[in-house]
């Protein structure tokens, strides 16, 4: 007779049933997304592909092994660890005191679950504030900390001055993610978190860092906060570098979202950029896969809605 597994069991491995299939463990079990060779795993040649093909690319930010694992099941191509864990996760004010070890604790935790549950997502980590400001070679030491711990790809967040650091990271075999617009690590220079790029120059000067960090290797912009129409205008002319969107209208290449601002779990006021997906799900892999067909089809999101 078949005994009942124990709860208690100290073992770490998830031994099979007679019957193949996993048995159930405490503390949550990460599901395998789909048969492995549903999915083909994402990577660079993949998304440029899908950037090429106009196929809209999703992105949500995740901060730990389980929710990783049902984002990726939900179909969700990118995970980022972004550094608004230290605003969601850790109760802060702002990304600013976010540190590295504090991402290479996160990284690692995503980077596991997506492994255990033989995940296919492209895994971005985010260098925090401090990180890479100093010189090319405190970047690579950050990045590479970070690739170690099982990203893919580093985000870093800056204009003109960060193009020299992207190309050295990249001539160095780390793709990197480039951040303009509303950039949350310099807060306090701009003043609140404000829509960027609204006046003509302001605009100008946007659209000219967006092609100098193309030129220097990023394989991917965000783009936080700023007008649909200078976000479309710009995605267009990025034939090299696909845009993701955050706040910037439905121009863009993909869109990304905090975790918790999409299941609804911001106790504050909820950005206008947002919709709560969660409104319409029974789970929260349902509202993932919502969300991701939502980006997919181009209702989400609404300009006139979530959009400046
Ligand atoms: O830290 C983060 O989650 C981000 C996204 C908002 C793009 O940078």
């Amino acid at each position: 007779m078949t005994q009942a597994p124990s709860l208690t069991s100290t073992s770490t491995s998830a031994p099979d049933t007679p019957h193949g299939a996993p048995q159930a463990t405490p503390y949550g079990t990460l599901p395998p997304a789909s048969t492995p060779s549903a999915r083909k795993p994402l990577s660079l040649p993949r998304l440029r592909e899908m950037h090429a093909q106009g196929e809209k690319i999703t992105m949500l930010t995740a901060y730990d092994a389980t929710f990783a694992a049902v984002a990726d099941a939900a179909g969700v191509e990118c995970i980022l660890v972004g550094d608004s864990l230290g605003m969601v996760c850790q109760g802060l004010s702002s990304t600013v005191g976010v540190t590295l070890e504090t991402m290479r604790h996160h990284t690692e935790c995503v980077a596991n679950g997506l492994r255990r549950s033989q995940g296919v997502a492209w895994l971005i980590g985010d260098l925090p504030f401090g990180t890479y400001h100093e010189s090319r070679d405190q970047a690579l030491r950050s990045a590479v900390t970070l690739m170690q711990a099982g990203a893919h790809m580093v985000k870093l967040e800056g204009g003109g001055w960060t193009a020299d650091t992207v190309r050295f990271l990249v001539e160095r075999g780390i793709p990197v993610c480039a951040h303009l617009g509303l950039t949350p690590q310099t807060v306090h220079a701009l003043g609140g978190y404000r829509v960027q790029g609204k006046t003509d120059e302001a605009a100008d000067q946007l659209k000219r860092e967006a092609h100098e960090l193309q030129d220097a290797g990023a394989a991917m912009l965000v783009l936080e906060m700023v007008p649909a129409i200078l976000a479309a205008t710009l995605s267009k002319t990025l034939t090299r570098c696909p845009t993701i969107g955050i706040g910037a209208g439905d121009g863009t290449s993909g869109q990304v979202l905090v975790l918790h601002d999409m299941l609804g779990m911001n106790l504050g006021k909820m950005p206008k950029f947002v919709r709560n997906f969660m409104d319409d799900a029974h789970s929260v892999r349902g509202a993932m896969q919502a969300y991701v067909r939502a980006v997919k089809d181009g209702s989400f999101p609404v300009n006139a809605t979530h959009a400046w």
